[in-house]
């Protein structure tokens, strides 16, 4: 149920973590009429945007926010939010890592590892258990990640040979490279204690994620 009239709020639960409020205004219709079931809205403003008014079906929203599609789309949005107009690499990292960490569902791990120099990664911001600090690039999911140049998701991390254990609950994995201006910078890791956590969709919007993330200040 919902006002025919008026100003509020439609709560959104986008992972078992996270809710998110979104204003609603619903003027559309005359007192006592009932909206029609087909309303309309801008899905890509609303998620992008809190200040957006909309008119919409609660049910018919919850439907939409809740495909990965646009649960990814979502936090694209959040991470724009986050980081415009903050130059700082390590301040934009970290939140990014912690937006992950909060709206993801069943990871262990989750956070970046920095290209020092072609043969390199080291540790960056990141959540969760202390972890390696340096991997070898063409060395463990991260490394081969960056060898390949290519996103590694590895349903069961103990079939990967030379996958470096840093936290013995991680079961599955999805390592991501993060380009910009064509090179890779860094990798996002992400890992969970469940076989087979990530998907494809989860890999395509992850892959828009780091996407996002190209035009930080990676030249320190
Ligand atoms: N498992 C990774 C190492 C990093 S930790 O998972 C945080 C790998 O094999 O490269």
């Amino acid at each position: 149920m919902y006002p025919a009239q008026g100003n509020g709020l439609l709560r959104a639960q986008i992972s078992s973590k996270q809710r998110v409020d979104y204003p609603l205004t619903v003027d559309a219709f005359p007192p006592n009429t009932k909206p029609a079931p087909k309303l309309w809205f801008k899905p890509r403003d609303l998620l992008v945007s809190s200040a957006v008014p909309v008119y919409v079906s609660q049910r018919f929203f919850l439907e939409i926010l809740m495909s990965k599609v646009d649960f990814y789309r979502s936090l694209v949005g959040q991470i724009s939010g986050l980081t415009d107009g903050e130059p700082d690499l390590i301040a934009n990292l970290s939140n990014v890592s912690a937006l992950l960490n909060l709206s993801l569902d069943d990871l262990n791990w989750v956070g970046f590892y920095l290209l020092s120099n072609e043969n390199e990664l080291v540790l960056g911001p990141f959540q969760g258990k202390p972890a390696c600090i340096r991997i070898p690039v063409g060395k463990g999911v991260c490394g081969t990640a960056v060898a390949t140049g290519k996103t590694q998701r590895v349903a069961d991390v103990h079939a990967f040979p030379g996958h470096i254990a840093c936290d013995g609950a991680s079961n599955s994995e999805i390592v991501l490279p993060v380009y910009s201006q064509g090179k890779i910078v860094a990798v996002l890791d992400i890992d969970s204690p469940l076989f087979n956590r990530f998907d494809e969709e989860d890999e395509v919007g992850l892959e828009q994620v780091v996407a996002a993330l190209e035009n930080f200040s990676w030249n320190r």
